[in-house]
């Protein structure tokens, strides 16, 4: 099987070395010549919207997927009647608009935060008057890692907060005052099986991923059972193939939907040590038509992201239980670097090593 990836990111280089030993040939598509894939695989270099590049990636390929969101819709629509692309480029539709994203949650019933649309400075007012303070303001398109938000606590900072985004197509969002984030990452087959892996607990900080532990502390059955509901709905509705994520909001018993992932996410990058198949493995499994892999998982797992600055890596793999992941990108305030699997037999000695690892982190 040979797999063509859309973007060459560390989404994409993970899923190049899945496919290695699975027998699948990945080539992925990235505008940089050295993107952390390139590292790994054959790549070809390009922007994502070059008609002639992406033919490249489609030639010889039976499959063409994408490893990032932000990839534009037309062009894979494009080669769709070359060669399948999945996940269906409609799943990519949803999930590249906020507002698109936050119908389809409703629809399928997974409750989400108030919101509003919001055009302009005074839909922004008017929004402010009917979801009230504090709240969330984001931009429909193109946000990640807490890009294009700002909170608003103060109703005469509208107008800043309007500015901070960009003055673009948005939607406020109230402010969810939640105990704990939660993601939830699937798998779903062509024929409509589904596997979900455990919920994972996730920490952000300035909005961008820091921390995640696999399975959830004090996971209940009755979490991860509507959590894979929510899931297996999402999916159904979009004839998914492939792995995504939803990120989730607990507040009590109730998980509010915050936005999904068309695509491998970072709060199930622990499962490359962490699980019997880990998510990279099982995207291609599902896109590739061969069969899923089991989602059982090893014992407690956390994963800390590197960010900002490499880390000293002997100081890091001389923690017992750790595994280094290092996507070889340039430093950069808040890009992310790398990351750290820990595994642990019990969850103390997991937090444990997670705060020996964060002490080697400059910006965790
Ligand atoms: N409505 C909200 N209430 C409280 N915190 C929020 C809300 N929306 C986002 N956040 C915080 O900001 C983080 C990033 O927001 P998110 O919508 O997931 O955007 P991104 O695409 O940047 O990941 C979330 O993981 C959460 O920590
Ligand atoms: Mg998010």
């Amino acid at each position: 099987m040979r797999v063509g990836i859309v973007g060459g990111g560390q989404l994409g280089m993970m899923l190049v070395e899945a496919g290695a030993s699975l027998g699948v040939d990945c080539i992925t598509l990235d505008p940089a010549a050295d993107s952390p894939a390139a590292r790994v695989g054959p790549a070809i270099q390009g922007t994502y919207d070059d008609p002639a590049a992406l033919a490249r990636l489609a030639d010889g390929a039976d499959v063409v997927t994408y490893e990032f969101e932000n990839v534009p819709v037309d062009g894979v629509r494009d080669l769709e009647g070359r060669v399948p692309v999945l996940p269906p480029p409609a799943a990519l539709e949803v999930a590249q608009d906020r507002l698109a994203e936050k119908a389809l949650f409703t629809d399928v019933g997974l409750q989400v935060p108030a919101f509003a649309a919001v055009d302009d400075l005074d839909g922004l007012r008017a929004a402010v008057g009917s979801i009230g303070l504090p709240a969330v303001l984001k931009t429909r398109r193109f946000g990640y890692d807490g890009k294009g938000q700002a909170v608003l606590r103060h109703e005469e900072l509208a107008e800043d907060a309007w500015r901070a985004v960009g003055e673009v197509p948005s939607i406020l969002e109230a402010f969810v005052p939640f105990d704990r984030e939660l993601s939830i990452v699937a798998v779903r087959a062509a024929d409509g099986e589904l596997r979900c892996y455990p919920l994972v607990e996730n920490h952000h900080r300035e909005g961008i991923l820091r921390v995640s532990y696999a399975p959830a502390p004090a996971l209940t059955d009755e979490l991860q059972t509507a959590a894979e509901a929510h899931a297996r709905a999402v999916g159904d509705r979009l004839g998914y193939v492939g792995v995504f994520a939803i990120e989730l909001f607990q507040a009590g018993g109730t998980l509010l939907g915050n936005e999904m992932a068309p695509r491998v996410h970072n709060s199930g990058h622990w499962t490359i040590e962490g699980a019997e198949t880990s998510q990279f493995e099982n995207h291609l499994r599902a896109i590739c038509g061969l069969p899923l892999g089991d989602v059982g998982v090893h014992g407690n797992v956390a994963m800390v992201n590197v960010i900002g600055q490499e880390p000293d890596a002997a100081a890091i793999l001389a923690i017992p239980g750790a595994h280094l992941h290092s996507y070889g990108k340039q430093p950069r305030p808040g890009r992310k670097l790398g990351h750290v699997t820990l595994l642990a037999d019990d969850p103390d000695a997991l937090r444990e090593r997670v705060l020996q690892v964060s002490r080697h982190l400059t910006d965790a």
